[in-house]
């Protein structure tokens, strides 16, 4: 404990952002979190060593390694960004909660483990701050596939001598829930046909790994995939690159469009975020496709738009904060709608507190801009609202202090030196 009189000290980490002029050079996006989550998972597949790169440094990836440590295998880091996943076979099939309760993305190991080892048994993955997220797809699915489910004391455990190919139709197109099902179909018996099915570039990414490692997946891109099931012998690891993170790379955009400025956002793909491209093309943002990235200019305040979150080709939920606090600072009235997560949008109380007029109902807010923010101490309740904050921070007069920065530090690979190297006044203040 620090007791020299006169200094402060704080207990967790925290970011210090203040109003950034016009922003201007050139930010690299990192690979996707829940790309590369997925890729680490399907290598419980497959024996041998696989190899990912464009692997982003963000602490799901070490707690996912961590998590398929816990189950056998072993994680080297070879370089940055590359990572090498080596499977013996000699993994046992049990997740245990600690690690799993920091980590939605563990339920991904359920369809590989169970597909490969007859067996797995995996702690519940808890909610998010933004609502519960329920596994009742995941089970049906693997059930209508011929596995059986025991849940108890906290646990799912799921049991299956060998799947059997399946016709399954989602009522929702849940991403999770479609990567399971195609991890578990590549190694059943026969056929598997999923009615429905996301669409995400993750999951095509997944797909064209799985498909490299000799797995048989038609219809990738699509709502309706097919699986035709091979043996164990039939796949073998692969070296793949993971693609890039589109909600990184519209932090960025965000950033530029209430700073103002011009930035290239490098390996940003105009072809992951055609719609969200074109909402922020309304809101008057400037996006230029060119050679390895977009460039994106802003010089202008931002124009009302109405949103609505849907599953992909829509806008990601996952990019709501970051346009709820541009409408914030933006001419006019919006009007956003969640369609995925009802209660994701506790952040709206912090944006409220620097100073932004929105009103919730339901699934609904409704944006007023104000002409600009006012800095306070703001807290980020998970990645997505923690990354808003920090654009907030850019359009709120004086200094922004963000906590609970350990969320923000879950998907992002140094978002604080990526938006000071292209100007902005923002610092990340350690414990001390
Ligand atoms: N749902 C069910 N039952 C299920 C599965 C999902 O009711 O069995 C519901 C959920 O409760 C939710 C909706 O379906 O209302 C969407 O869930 P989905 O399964 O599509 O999401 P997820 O796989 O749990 C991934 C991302 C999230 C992102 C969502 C939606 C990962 C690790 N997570 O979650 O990302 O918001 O898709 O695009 O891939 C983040 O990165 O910060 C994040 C939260």
């Amino acid at each position: 404990m620090n007791t020299t009189p006169g200094r402060s000290t704080i207990a967790e980490a925290a970011i210090s952002v203040r109003r950034t002029g016009p922003l201007s050079g050139q930010v690299k996006v990192p690979g996707a979190k829940n790309s590369v989550l997925k890729l680490m998972a399907a290598s419980l597949m497959t024996d041998g060593t696989t190899h990912l790169s464009n692997v982003p440094g963000i602490v799901d990836v070490e707690i996912m390694s961590e998590l398929l440590t816990a189950l056998g295998m072993r994680i080297e880091t070879l370089s940055p960004g590359v990572m090498s996943l080596t499977n013996t076979g000699a993994i046992t099939p049990v997740a245990p909660y600690e690690l799993v309760e920091k980590i939605r993305a563990s339920i991904n190991v359920l369809g590989p483990l169970l597909a490969r080892f007859g067996h797995v048994r995996l702690a519940l993955p808890g909610g998010d701050d933004f609502g519960a997220r329920p596994i009742d797809m995941h089970i049906a699915g693997l059930e209508a596939m011929g596995a059986t489910f025991k849940i108890s004391h906290g646990d799912v455990e799921a049991f299956a001598d060998r799947l059997h190919g399946a016709d399954i139709a989602f009522d929702f197109p849940s991403v999770g829930a479609t990567e399971n099902i195609v991890m578990a179909a590549v190694l059943a018996d026969g056929v598997t046909r999923i009615n429905n099915a996301a669409r995400e570039p993750e999951i095509i990414d997944l797909c064209e790994f799985l498909i490299a490692m000799g797995a048989q997946i038609l219809g990738v891109g699509t709502a309706r995939l097919e699986i035709i099931g091979v043996g164990r012998d039939d796949l073998r690891p692969v070296s793949h690159v993971t693609i890039p993170d589109r909600i990184q790379a519209a932090t960025y955009m965000a950033a530029v469009a209430v700073a103002g400025g011009e930035i290239l956002i490098t390996d940003a793909r105009r072809d992951h975020m055609e719609v969200v491209l074109t909402r922020f093309g309304d809101m008057g943002c400037q996006i230029d496709s060119v050679e390895g990235g977009l460039r994106v200019s802003a010089n202008e305040r931002l124009r009302s738009t109405d949103v609505a979150t849907l599953p992909y080709p829509g806008i990601a939920t996952d990019y709501k904060p970051l346009m709820i606090t541009m409408l914030s600072v933006a001419e006019g009235v919006s009007i956003v709608t969640e369609n995925l997560y009802p209660g994701r949008f506790r952040y709206v109380e912090e944006l409220q507190r620097l100073g932004a007029d929105i009103r919730t109902s339901g699934h609904h807010a409704v944006v007023r801009g104000v002409p600009r923010l006012s800095g306070a101490p703001v807290r980020a309740h998970d990645i997505r609202a923690g990354a808003a904050m920090v654009v907030a921070g850019l359009a709120a007069e004086g200094e922004t202090t963000i906590s609970g920065i350990h969320h923000i530090d879950r998907g992002y690979e140094d978002l604080v030196g990526r938006l000071a190297s292209v100007g902005a006044e923002i610092t990340r203040i350690d414990p001390g």
